[in-house]
């Protein structure tokens, strides 16, 4: 990351989610303070029901606040209209999921070219910029193949290589390693940082991932729906080193 950069990308300002199941409310988030400077790498740690897929939906223009405010590039993603919404989630923001959530019948690089159809690229240049980036991900010799011919750790870089596809601004990773082996999730953690370095793109990413910690510029730890610390890298009261130690 560019430190002298300290433009904020993402501002969330106050922000709460109450979810109605019923009669009971379900308070996910409880008033979220936080910036996010542009080309920062930042994990979100927190324990399982804290928020974080939560905020990820509010960062993502995926749900809505029940109050506050996200401001993407200082806008307030409240205003904006159907279209620029869509434009917004298709055109500045790449989405990775847990799960992968690429399209089973479609081969590896039908899927990446998807959004960039959907974006109005001809497909000529579609299939170009799809090989790259493919490429890219170390998928340079799986074009043609399915999602089912593939291994996790290669689903995953198939929607890595899609949430690129239209050269976003912001990457949100939802726990892109909590479907894969240990070794498997580094390299996407650090397929992920070289991108973030290359491309300045700014990444966001929730995770149990302890080895995640390293390579974040700072660390945000969610709990019970509200920030519970932010820490710089060179702060952070725990490293991988000390818990590899301690198991
Ligand atoms: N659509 C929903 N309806 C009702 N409650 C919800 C909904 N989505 C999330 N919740 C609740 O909000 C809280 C936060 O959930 P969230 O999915 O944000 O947690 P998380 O930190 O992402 O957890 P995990 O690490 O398990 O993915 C939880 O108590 C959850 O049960
Ligand atoms: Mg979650």
């Amino acid at each position: 990351m560019i430190m002298t950069d300290v433009r904020n990308i993402v501002r969330v300002s106050k922000v709460t989610k109450v979810f109605k199941l019923g009669k009971v409310n379900v308070d996910a988030l409880k008033g979220v303070d936080l910036q996010i400077a542009a080309g920062e790498y930042l994990s979100i740690m927190g324990p399982s029901g804290s928020g974080k897929s939560t905020l990820f939906n509010m960062i993502g223009g995926l749900d809505k606040p029940t109050s506050g405010k996200v401001f993407i590039d200082e806008v307030d993603i409240a205003q904006l209209d159907a279209y620029e919404l869509a434009w917004l989630r298709c055109r500045k923001i790449g989405y990775i999921f847990q799960t992968f959530n690429i399209i089973q019948v479609m081969t590896a690089l039908e899927n990446v070219t998807l959004p960039m159809i959907f974006g109005g690229v001809n497909n000529d240049e579609a299939v170009e910029r799809g090989i790259k980036l493919l490429e890219t991900v170390g998928l340079g010799d799986r074009f043609r193949h399915r999602p089912f011919e593939l291994s996790g750790g290669q689903q995953q870089r198939v929607a890595i290589a899609r949430a690129l596809a239209n050269d976003p601004a912001i990457i949100l990773a939802d726990e892109p390693t909590g479907n894969l082996d240990l070794k498997t999730g580094e390299e996407i953690i650090m397929l992920l940082k070289d991108l973030s370095q290359e491309r300045n793109v700014t990444i966001i990413s929730a995770t149990h991932d302890i080895k995640m910690l390293d390579i974040s510029d700072r660390v945000v730890w969610i709990r019970d729906g509200r920030v519970d610390k932010i820490e710089k890298r060179d702060q952070l009261s725990i490293s991988v080193c000390q818990i590899e130690e301690k198991i």
